[in-house]
């Protein structure tokens, strides 16, 4: 694969990046919002110019798509662009609940090509590569062998427009809380990603994320066996707008969870299916 030799520069520029988050951790001064509960600390920004910097080094004739200063248009992911999220689990970060991440990916040809997820705390790098299979600390890793949604651990995320949308997931969330084994909201959507690629979860999904949080976690999750697709089981899942990642295994299950609606009313508890 044409970008296969770049990996290495990658896991270097995020492990940078998160060896800056490790100490700003517990350390937060500076807050703004960037919405109603939508916060941003020095850090997200900190990270975010040290790894831009290290990219446009190295690789001055790539797009840079940032979180927190945008940047090229990623649309159809055509064009090779870098998709960063300099700290994924601000909100974690900024009360000093220990889950957040680096995540950075290269996208193109219309799919995420390398990708690293970086866990600071943990000292835990995830890394893949089209076609070149999935790593946790340059270990090959697996998607989980669980074959049921009944005994399956799952996680997702509630976007920051919670309070104003209908539509705000707690409708999916009840449904699959009386339908898998456990659930959990850890707050870091790119290693709620990671941790489907190496079996710790089984399935994932949320909806209104972004580019930045998907990317990296998409190719980990299907380079280590897995399945990902949008609510209805197709492909629009780039944005991060809708996304399902599983272990392959639950993915149509999940899939028939969300044909329930995203509202509280449940036929299981009506005595139904
Ligand atoms: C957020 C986290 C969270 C998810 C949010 C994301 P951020 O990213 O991934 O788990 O529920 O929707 O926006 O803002 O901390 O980079
Ligand atoms: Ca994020
Ligand atoms: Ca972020």
């Amino acid at each position: 694969m044409r970008y296969a030799d770049w990996l290495p520069i990658i896991v270097t520029i995020a492990q940078e990046a998160g060896a800056l988050l490790r100490q700003g951790w517990g350390a937060v001064t500076q807050i703004t919002y960037k919405g109603e509960v939508n916060l941003v600390t020095e850090y997200d920004l900190r990270a975010e110019e040290i790894i831009v910097r290290a990219l446009r080094q190295r690789f001055p004739q790539i797009a840079i798509y940032a979180e927190e200063q945008g940047g090229g248009d990623p649309t159809g992911w055509e064009q090779p662009t870098w998709l960063i999220d300099p700290l994924d689990g601000t909100t974690n970060f900024a009360h000093g609940f220990p889950a957040f991440a680096v995540s950075i990916a290269l996208v193109a040809e219309g799919e995420p090509v390398l990708g690293v997820i970086y866990d600071p705390l943990l000292d835990e790098t995830f890394a893949a590569r089209r076609g070149g299979g999935a790593t946790l600390n340059d270990r090959p890793i697996h998607v989980s062998a669980v074959p049921v949604l009944d005994k399956a651990l799952l996680a997702t995320g509630f976007a920051y427009d919670r309070r104003t949308r209908p539509d705000n997931n707690v409708g999916h969330f009840a449904h699959f809380l009386r339908r898998c084994q456990g659930m959990r909201r850890a707050g870091a959507a790119a290693l709620d990603l990671a941790y489907v690629a190496c079996g710790r979860l089984d399935g994932f999904w949320e909806l209104r994320l972004h580019p930045w949080d998907v990317a990296a976690g998409i190719l980990l999750v299907q380079e280590a066996g897995g399945r990902v697709t949008d609510l209805e089981g197709g492909p629009r899942y780039h944005s991060g707008e809708q996304i399902v990642a599983s272990n392959g295994l639950i993915h149509e299950e999940m899939l028939a969870v969300f044909r329930l609606g995203d509202r509280p009313e449940d036929p299981l508890l009506d005595g139904g299916a």
